[in-house]
């Protein structure tokens, strides 16, 4: 720790970060022990298998990590009573996943926010509370076929339950914490990637992931639409920075704040930057999965006037990056991502390294 840390009045704060086991946690946890704080992560380890909670670098046999449920009340109100802050990372967080599996949505993202909001509203311990919602809150924003452009002041739109139970979670943030006068930040994270992401079949969107992971396997990069929807691509030890500084900064109190790089890039363009790693790579056109709408990027205004502080990592720093991961990784690229059928015949894995 360096004495300008910016986080450096975190040394011996104690910090509970739910779903600190996955992957913004992992990266929230690793930047608070560098600083000092003490941290207790609480996770379910729903999200993945052991094999890629390792790749996270998680330890679940350290002290600091309590295997349990953010519905489990009685757990909650003890650790968020020996709490100064909460972060509240823990979620459902695959959009179709919720969709298919509504129960499990209900109960982590909205019974599972409520416990932990009631238990910050009655304790006196806890200085702010991070809840992390999402992007996808603004859903097709002001609708067109215009690339969207996102502001915080924006009415919210939810197109799906995911979404609908990030909104519901600011709102009762919001209601719950202003009547007891404790502190909070709202965090709208855009599309966040980097090392250590592991594609589950059912999340479209880590397109940086799965497409080195195709390049890596010989597989053809599909571009639903022509590759044109847009996105605000954040490298996840950006989005574990910025949530971290949203603990602490002064000008995040009470806020929601977007967590993006303010760049727009479409899929397209994503799939260039992973072909500079992997020439051989092609690209082939992939039907339209149902409503595609354009997509857009970030207003990072408020958020850097917050925070003090933008994004670091460029996309193509970013990309080569989780490349240089994944190919000292092979074990990263999942057994059903392997066995996909559009595999370009003529030029091997061993070739495109
Ligand atoms: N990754 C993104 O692009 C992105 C974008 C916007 C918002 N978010 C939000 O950021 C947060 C972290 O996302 P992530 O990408 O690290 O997801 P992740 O799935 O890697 O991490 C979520 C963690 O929460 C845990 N968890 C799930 N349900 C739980 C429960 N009931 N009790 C305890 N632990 C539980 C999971 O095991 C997992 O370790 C989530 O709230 C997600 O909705 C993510």
């Amino acid at each position: 720790m360096t004495t300008h840390d910016p986080l450096a009045s975190l040394d011996g704060a104690r910090i509970l970060l739910t779903g600190g086991a996955g992957l913004i946690g992992s990266r929230i946890h690793h930047r608070l022990r560098q600083v000092g704080a003490q941290v207790t992560v609480l996770d379910n380890f729903s999200a993945y298998d052991d094999s890629t909670f390792e790749l996270l670098g998680v330890d679940r046999t350290s002290s600091e990590v309590v295997h349990g449920d953010v519905a489990d009340e009685d757990l909650i109100r003890s650790l968020v009573g020996e709490s100064d802050y909460v972060v509240h990372a823990a979620a459902y967080s695959t959009v179709a996943g919720c969709t298919t599996n509504p129960a499990i949505a209900f109960a982590s993202n909205m019974a599972g926010t409520d416990i932990i909001l009631r238990a910050v509203a009655e304790t006196d311990s806890v200085r702010r509370f991070v809840f992390i919602s999402s992007a996808q809150v603004y859903g097709n924003g002001t609708g067109g076929d215009q690339a969207q452009f996102f502001t915080e002041e924006m009415p919210t739109a939810p197109l799906n339950l995911y979404a609908s139970a990030k909104e519901w979670g600011e709102r009762h943030t919001r209601q719950l914490l202003t009547k007891t006068g404790t502190d909070y930040t709202i965090v709208r994270p855009f599309s966040v990637y980097g090392e250590g992401q592991v594609p589950k079949p059912d999340a479209y969107s880590w397109v940086i992931a799965q497409f080195s992971m195709y390049a890596a396997l010989g597989q053809e990069l599909p571009l639903i639409n022509g590759g044109q929807a847009i996105r605000d691509r954040i490298h996840v030890d950006d989005a574990a920075e910025g949530i971290c500084r949203a603990m602490v900064a002064e000008g995040a109190s009470q806020q929601i704040l977007n967590l993006g790089t303010g760049t727009a890039t479409t899929v397209c363009e994503a799939a260039e930057l992973v072909q500079g790693h992997f020439p051989q790579a092609v690209v082939t056109d992939a039907p339209r999965l149902g409503q595609d709408p354009l997509g857009g990027y970030a207003s990072i205004e408020r958020m850097s006037a917050a925070l003090g502080w933008t994004p670091e990592i460029s996309l193509g720093q970013g990309v080569a990056r989780y490349i240089a991961w994944m190919n000292d990784t092979p074990r990263a690229i999942p057994e059903w991502l392997r066995k996909e059928k559009n595999r370009v015949s003529n030029w091997s894995a061993q070739e495109s390294k």
